[in-house]
Formats: C-alpha cells, structure tokens, sequence
C-alpha cells in the first residue's frame, strides 16, 4: 500500500482548545503572517506563537483576506495573504543567523480572497534558487512547503515568481531554527515530502506545543494496521531529533501478527534522493515471556535491525547520505525470528534532497545597492538577490557571472531614476564596477574623488544633473589616457575654467584638511588645467567650455581583436625578441610604432581576471614603466600591446651584440632610470606592485636611451604554480632570484631589490649574472672576490678603459653589494637605492664638468681601499 504526500495542514481544522499548550521557548522564531496590516500582530490560540505582519519584509504586494466561511478550518495566520498582481518576480527579505539550520516553511490558502476563484500556479524561490512550483487546485485547501536549509549569508530572500499562470500570493512563512546534529545531509537542502504520526487516532495536527521544532504531524495509518498507545509520557531529550511524545506514544503495527508493517511510495522523478527518518519507542511493557524485535528492508534488501525498542526511549534510524535512487521505494519492517510480538513503528519522515547551488551575489555588493536604493528611495521592484538568478537579475543592473564565485554588480544605470541630492558614496562600494550611468537626474554638490577609485569603471555618465564643482584629475586623466569613457554634459555648475578655482577651494579644503593639502589642490587644480589645454589643442574647433561640458572623450579602443593584431603586426612578420612571457613583434597602429606581445596560454588566468589586472595595469603610469597601450584575450590568443622601445633591451647593450659602448654617465643613468621605475611600483602605486623578473632583458630603451622596465605585473597574471617549481617565466629567473625565495617560497619586493642588485652589477661590469665557465660563478660572488682585492679597475667593465669617476663607481658598487645581502632585511628599498643612484651620477657629471671626456685615455686612479666584503647597509 502505498501513500503520497498531501496537503494535511487542511486537517487543523475543528481543532479542540484541550490541546495544552506546553510553556516552550520560541526564541529563533520567525512567524510572519502575511498580509497583516502593517505593525500588527497577534499571538495564535492553540499553539501561542507569536505572528507578526509581513510589511517589513516587502514593499510590494497587495493585502487581501480570505473568504469568512473558510477561515473557521483554519489558524489564524493564514487568514490574510498578500498577493502580487504587479512584478515577475517579488521577495520577502528576511533577517536570519547564517550557519543555523532552519526549518522553513511557507503556507499558501488562497480562501477565495478574490471572490473570483482564480487558482494561480507559480513559483517560490529561496534566494536565487527555485524551492518548488506552488500549483493551488482548491481554494479552500491549503500547501505547504518546508524547506531545511542552512543560509550562507545572514538574510534569505524568500521569492514569489510569476510564471504567467495567474497572480501569486503567499499566507504566511515561518522560520525555526533546528540542532545541527538534526536532518544532516551529505550536500544539499531538505524538502519535506512527509512527515507521518503513525497509528494515532487523536492527531489534528500536532505542531508547536507539542514540538519544540515546531514540525507539522499527519496522522497515519492503513487498513490493515492496528494501533498501539501508551499514556505514559515518551519524552526522550536525549534524542536530538526529539519527536513529540504524543507523537511516540502511539504507533502502529500489522493487523496479522506475523506479517510485516510495509511502507512504499513511487518517485517522484528519475532523479530525486531521499533522506528517511523512522523514529521507534516501545508503547507496551512487555512481560517476561515477551519481546519485540526487528529488521527492516529496503526493496528486499537489508536496511537495518535487528533492534528492539526500548520503553520511553526514541530510537531514530535513518542513513547518513541520500538513498540510492529507485523508481520505487518499499520499505518493510518485520519481526525476527526470536520475537514474539509484530514490528512497530511510531513515526516516520521523508525529506526529498534540493540543490541549491546558484550563489547568492556578493553580499558586499547586496549591502551597497541596498544603501544605494535607500538613499534615494528608488521606487523600482528592486527585491531579492539584485543578480540571480541570471534571469531575474534587478532592472538597470548587471552582473558577472563567473562559475561558483558569487556574481558581482558591473553595470549599473539609474539614467532618469528621479534621484536628488549629492552621488552617494555607496557606489564606490560596487568595486566591480565597469559601468555607471546617473545621467537625466537632480543629483547635486560635487564629482567625488571616490568614483576614481572604482579600477574597472570604463564608461560614467553623470550628465544632465545639477552637479557643481571640478571633475576629479585622476578621472580627467583616465578619460585622455581612454581608459574611461567619460560624459559630463549639461551640468551648468560643473566648472571647467579659471572662474572655477575660488569655487573648488571651498569644496575640496575641507575635506584634504591640511596645509599640505592646498599644495596638492593646487597640483589637481594645474593638471586639469594643463589637461583642458591639451584637448583644447587637440580639438581647435571646440571652445574650453563645450569642451569640458562634454568630455565624452571617446575611449580609443584598449582591447583588440586577434585580426586587429594581425594587422597591426602585419600578419607578425617581425620579431623583436624573446620575453620571459612570450615572443614580442613590431607592430603600428595608425603611424605609432608599437610592440606586441604575444603570451604563452599555458597558464594564464581567466579573462576576467587577465582583464582586470591588465586594465589595472594600464592604469600604471611612469616615464619609466613601458606604456601597455591594449591588449587581446580572444581564447588562446592573449597579447599585450605596449609602446615602441627604440633601442632594445639592455641585455643587447651590456652583451655587447650592439656596436656601440655604454659610456658611465649612461650606465648610471640607466640603472637610476630602472630603479625610479621600481620605486614606483613599490612604493607609488596601491596595491604595491612586485615586478618579480628584474632582469637586463626587461629593460627596454627608447631612442634616448631612456630605461623603462617592461613586464611589470605580469607575474600576477601568470600565477606560479603552488611554488613549489621554480619556472623562469614565473617566478624569476636564474641569477636573479632573491636566495631567501628558497627559504620563504615568497616574493617581495625585497626580492625585486636583489635582483635589481644583480643587474646593476652587470650594469657595472658587463659580465653575465651567472658566469658561464663550469664554475657557473654567480656575479655578486665575482665582485666580491674582486672587492676583497681592492681591484676596482678590474670590476667595471674593461671597455670603458678608466673613462669614469672612482668614487661614482665605487657608490654604484656599494649599492649593488648591499642590494644582493643574502638578507632581505640588510636590503635597502628602492627610494634608498635611487637616491644613491642619483648621487653616484651627480659625482660623475661633476667629475666630467671638470673636463674630463667619455673617451678612451689609460689614466686610471688608483685608490687605496679598505675594502670589506659585508658591506653595511647604506647610509639612510
Ligand atoms: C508602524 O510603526 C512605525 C514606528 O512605530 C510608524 O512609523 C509607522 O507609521 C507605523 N505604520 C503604520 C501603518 O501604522
Ligand atoms: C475543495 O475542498 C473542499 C474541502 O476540502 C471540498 O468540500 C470541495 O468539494 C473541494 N472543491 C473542489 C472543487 O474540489
Ligand atoms: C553547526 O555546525 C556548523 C558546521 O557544521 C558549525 O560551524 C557551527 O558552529 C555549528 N553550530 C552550533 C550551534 O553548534
Ligand atoms: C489508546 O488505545 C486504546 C485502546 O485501543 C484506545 O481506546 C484509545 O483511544 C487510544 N488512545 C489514543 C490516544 O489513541
Ligand atoms: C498473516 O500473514 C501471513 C504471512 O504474511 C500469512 O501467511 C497469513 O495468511 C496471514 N493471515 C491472515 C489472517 O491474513
Ligand atoms: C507470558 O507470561 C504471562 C504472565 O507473566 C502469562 O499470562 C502468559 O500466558 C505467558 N504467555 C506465553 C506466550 O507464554
Ligand atoms: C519517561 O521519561 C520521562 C522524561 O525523561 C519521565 O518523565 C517519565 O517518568 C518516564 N516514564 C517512565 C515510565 O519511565
Ligand atoms: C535480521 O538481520 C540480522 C542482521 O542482518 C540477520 O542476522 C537476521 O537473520 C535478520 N532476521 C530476519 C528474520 O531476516
Ligand atoms: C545589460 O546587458 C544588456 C545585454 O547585454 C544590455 O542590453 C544592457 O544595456 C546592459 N545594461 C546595462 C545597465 O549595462
Ligand atoms: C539606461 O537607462 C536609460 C533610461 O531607462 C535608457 O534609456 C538607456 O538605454 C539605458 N542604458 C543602457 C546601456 O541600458
């Protein structure tokens, strides 16, 4: 025989007032009623729970009652719902405790409340997930569904979706937090597909009062069974699932002694899993002579038993993970062959396993548009999860989508949203941000300096608003650099010219609060200046006023496509070398002579993270860092496009593969360049930036001869593997990697520090890092040897035959021995390593102001050192 699970909460009706209701604790209850007029609340007869209207949790829907001659059948917090004639999609919000588990459960009686008797289907969701689809078949019957499920964020959205089959509502829904220990599944959340009392006569619908989890019981019982009770109290606490005792003090057992208690029911799909609970006390004290013992089966197979319930203890059997999926599940319960009395069983429940595996968005992202929406009373239906489901996602808003990692808000247009007052700074929170139109609103005060920090924001709209003020320089200086696409327009406050700078002083002094602060106002005043100058020059037409009104500076194109690089390096007929991440080709785009790097897929990151740091390294700029100007990720085509180095890389040079002759002044000059290039991204850039493969062959020089160091960052990009591998793409490159990487397995920029050590010493002597006779003798070690012998002649390089100042070299030295300690403490930084630099160049321009040419002569000075080889640190 078998049984399906039914809409049982219709059996509350009539229930009689002698049900006591037992003193328990509802604390963790969350009883709404829904559509109760806003603050109301009242407190259930028969159980004593607590209901509380729904208006907090929703700022949709519509109140309405239910039918009078129904409401008699049922409890009072299904007499009202709320329905929702407006909106695909419309969500309670309602604040839980992650990490507990709750029994959730929401009720739907329909009563007629329209007087038309439309029964609507429609789907309830939990957060971005489908729960299950409501279908209401009576008005007069009411549904019930329960969920067990632990929320991962410290809210749940429960969603009402309108699937077009009539107008979906919701009566009440109420949370209860359950042990951990209870219903624990191996993955997934539980929805009840039945929970039966099973051989009792007296059950109306036991719930709260009688469970401390406040779970509904049916009452259950087949033909051929009998009842068993006990009016002894079966209260076993130490069982944490704790069945009611008025549920485990009746039980039901087989009409004919000696046959078996079978239960059974048909799947509901190919793929659903099940979780059962069988809860076992024995009812009847048993006489010497008797005993009760059992085994159960499962499709003929042995599930459990032999076991022997014992009085006033619940004994609560069920398998740690789903059961194997059947067409049919037939359970039998039979006795052993010692028992003398037939099986039992006083309860049983069963759970059908949900999914629910689409991620909620970010909540940092959830929490910023909800401040967002707040602040400026946005009257959308914007409720629930902002993106998912990907369907759902909220009106003006989209997101990222990114496998398992939860989705993030990048685009966000609230153009002609009717928001008024300043730009609210939550929007800085939405730090994925790649989009963001407040165009056509009544927003005021000034641009703030906050939207700059948002690193992925490629296109901002702020015109026709009543902003004032100045547009902060750096997104001035994004917009020409055409990595923002910026547009300002009809902003009559918004201020472009020299009128403009008594204004901005008031707004901006307050806030930098310093004496500093009005040097920097005034840098930020002159670069927007020298900024509008430079479009003014570009755009003769255009006057400074319409100009800055509508600094739609049309972005130039940053991502390319492969064909587009095709072109550009005609189809990569040139090759101008060999980096640590791939081969680099000429290339022009327009007349401008570029270099592009195509990069080894093997391990790149995904697009969106290869996207993201390459805009941010776009971003990076300094007359010593190589320019990437765009870059092509087309599946396994990933290049970079930077500017044209004229003349190579310094490996060419120092080599000597290039004709020409470094001269001192130059080498220093070079080494200086670098390390400004270094010092910047240590120490000027947020996040700081680890280069990670300083070496001569990325240094690049430009026509001038001018350093810039190239493939800065890239090492972000190409993650190292675990390491646990040294890989010379990766991290480093042999000769030039910092000793205590092998120790710490981590990078810094201290690293950086070494290795820019290592090439100043080639920089000096013009020797390989790694000497390659079979000594395989490391550079630092060479110098070191020299140094010991006060042979400074025989450190620089030879082909500069003594054309240099003594004390210039002997600086560029020191710095060099310092930057290799074995140490990173002993290292100096990169702004201390510049500043010697600069006086070892300073010495030799002062040395060659004396007369002294950058020519071949054979006077070398010697000078009498006391040389030591553990070299202190430099002075600060
Ligand atoms: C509900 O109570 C709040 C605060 O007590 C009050 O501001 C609000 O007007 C009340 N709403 C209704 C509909 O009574
Ligand atoms: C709805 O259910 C009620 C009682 O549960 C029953 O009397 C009525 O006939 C049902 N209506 C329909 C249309 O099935
Ligand atoms: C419940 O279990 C989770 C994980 O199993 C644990 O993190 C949490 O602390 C537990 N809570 C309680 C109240 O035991
Ligand atoms: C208990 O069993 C007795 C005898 O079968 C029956 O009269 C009584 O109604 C039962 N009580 C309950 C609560 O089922
Ligand atoms: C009782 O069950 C046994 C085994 O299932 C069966 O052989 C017997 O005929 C049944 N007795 C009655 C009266 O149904
Ligand atoms: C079991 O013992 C009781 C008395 O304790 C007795 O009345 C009954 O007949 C015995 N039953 C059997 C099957 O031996
Ligand atoms: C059963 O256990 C409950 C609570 O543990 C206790 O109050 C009751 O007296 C016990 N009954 C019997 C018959 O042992
Ligand atoms: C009950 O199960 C036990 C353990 O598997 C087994 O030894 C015993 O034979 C079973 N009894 C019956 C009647 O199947
Ligand atoms: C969101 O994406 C759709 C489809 O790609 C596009 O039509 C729409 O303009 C985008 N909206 C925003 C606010 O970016
Ligand atoms: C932004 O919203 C405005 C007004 O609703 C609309 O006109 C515009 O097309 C939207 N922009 C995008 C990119 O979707």
């Amino acid at each position: 025989m078998g049984f399906k699970h039914f809409n049982f909460f219709a059996l509350l009706a009539g229930l009689s007032l002698l049900l006591v209701v037992h003193a328990q604790d509802q604390s963790g209850f969350i009883s709404v009623a829904c559509g109760l007029p806003a603050n109301s609340s009242f407190t259930e007869k028969r159980t004593g729970i607590n209901y509380i209207s729904d208006a907090t949790f929703i700022d949709s829907g519509i109140d309405n009652s239910i039918s009078p001659d129904i409401r008699r059948y049922y409890q009072q917090q299904v007499w009202n719902l709320r329905s929702f004639p407006q909106g695909n999609r419309n969500c309670y919000t309602i604040n839980v405790r992650r990490g507990t588990k709750y029994l959730i459960r929401a009720n739907f009686l329909h009563g007629n409340y329209d007087g038309k008797g439309n029964l609507p289907q429609f789907d309830l969701y939990v957060g971005p997930n489908k729960w299950d689809t409501i279908e209401v078949v009576n008005s007069s019957d009411s549904v019930v569904k329960e969920l067990i499920h632990v929320p991962s964020l410290n809210y749940i959205h429960v969603c009402l979706v309108n699937t077009g089959l009539g107008t979906p509502f919701l009566s009440a829904i109420e949370f209860r937090p359950l042990e951990n220990a209870t219903y624990v599944t191996q993955s997934g959340s539980l929805a009840l597909f039945s929970r039966l009392d099973t051989g009792s006569k007296s059950n109306q619908g036991y719930r709260y009062g009688n469970d401390v989890y406040d779970r509904y019981w049916q009452p259950y019982i087949q033909f051929d069974w009998t009842d068993l009770n006990t009016s002894l109290t079966i209260d076993d606490s130490r069982n944490v699932y704790q069945p009611p005792s008025v549920v485990m003090s009746t039980a039901a057992t087989p009409g004919n002694d000696s046959a078996p208690l079978e239960i059974s029911w048909e799947s509901d799909s190919a793929t659903t899993e099940y979780y059962v609970y069988m809860h076992f006390a024995e009812v009847v004290e048993l006489n010497a002579n008797q005993s009760r013992s059992f085994n159960c089966t499962l499709n003929g197979n042995h599930w459990f038993g032999p076991i022997a319930p014992n009085y006033n203890k619940t004994i609560t059997m069920f398998s740690p993970s789903a059961l194997k999926v059947e067409a049919k599940y037939d359970f039998s319960i039979f006795k052993t062959e010692k028992s003398t009395l037939p099986p039992i069983i006083n309860a049983i429940e069963i759970y059908t396993v949900k999914y629910l595996l689409q991620s909620d968005t970010y909540q940092g992202d959830v929490d910023a548009i909800a401040k967002i929406k707040s602040t400026y009373g946005i009257k959308r239906i914007w409720q629930g999860d902002p993106c998912a489901p990907k369907g759902y996602a909220w009106e003006g808003l989209n997101c990222s989508y990114d496998g398992d990692t939860p989705p993030r808000i990048t685009s966000l247009n609230l153009s002609s949203s009717g928001l008024v007052g300043g730009i609210s700074a939550d929007i800085s929170s939405l730090v994925m941000l790649q989009y963001l139109d407040l165009s056509n609103n009544n927003l005021i005060g000034p641009v703030p300096n906050f939207l700059s920090q948002l690193i992925h924001l490629s296109d901002l709209n702020l015109e026709r608003n009543q902003l004032s003020g100045s547009i902060p320089a750096e997104l001035i200086a994004r917009s020409d650099n055409g990595l923002l696409s910026l547009s300002v327009g009809d902003n009559p406050n918004l201020c472009g010219s020299g009128s403009c700078k008594k204004k901005e002083n008031n707004i901006v002094v307050p806030i930098v609060a310093s004496l500093g602060g009005l040097l920097i106002l005034s840098l930020i005043v002159a670069a927007i200046f020298l900024g509008l100058r430079r479009r003014k020059q570009q755009d003769k037409t255009k006057g400074i006023e319409s100009n800055i009104q509508n600094v739609s500076l049309e972005s130039t194109q940053r991502q390319f496509t492969y064909s587009e690089l095709l072109k550009i390096t005609n189809n990569f007929e040139m090759i101008l070398g060999k980096g640590g991440f791939g081969i680099v080709y000429h290339g022009k785009i327009d007349d401008t002579q570029v270099a592009v790097k195509m990069l080894s897929p093997s391990s790149v990151q995904g697009f969106q993270q290869f996207q993201s740091e390459v805009k941010l390294l776009m971003m990076v700029h300094h007359r010593n860092l190589t320019t990437l100007v765009g870059y092509c990720y087309e599946g396994t085509n990933m290049g970079l496009i930077y500017e044209y180095m004229a003349n190579g890389d310094l490996e060419a040079h120092l080599s000597g593969e290039k004709t020409n002759i470094l001269n001192w002044e130059e080498r220093i000059q070079i080494a200086t360049d670098a390390a400004q290039g270094l010092e910047y991204l240590h120490h000027g850039c947020r996040p700081p930036i680890c280069h990670r493969d300083v070496k001569p062959t990325n240094i690049l020089l430009n026509e001038k001869f001018h350093a810039k160091l190239a493939d800065f960052g890239l090492s972000k990009i190409f993650p190292t593997d675990g390491g646990t591998h040294v890989s010379t793409v990766v991290a480093g490159t042999p000769g030039y990697l910092d000793p205590e990487y092998y120790i710490s397995n981590w990078l810094t920029e201290k690293s950086d520090v070494y290795s820019f050590g290592v090439v100043l010493l080639e920089i000096i002597t013009s020797r390989p890092a790694i000497e390659k006779s079979n000594e395989r003798t490391h550079i630092s070690q060479w110098v070191s040897l020299m140094l010991a012998k006060g042979d400074i002649k025989s450190i620089v390089d030879a082909r500069l035959r003594g054309n240099f100042n003594i004390n210039s070299a002997w600086k560029a030295v020191e710095i060099a021995m310092t930057c290799v300690s074995t140490t990173s403490a002993k290292r100096p930084t990169m702004s201390q390593v510049v500043v010697e630099l600069k006086e070892s160049l300073t010495i030799e321009l002062a040395y060659m102001k004396e007369g002294h040419e950058h020519e071949t002569t054979d006077s070398i000075e010697m000078i009498d050192m006391n040389l030591t080889t553990d070299l202190t640190p430099l002075a600060r």
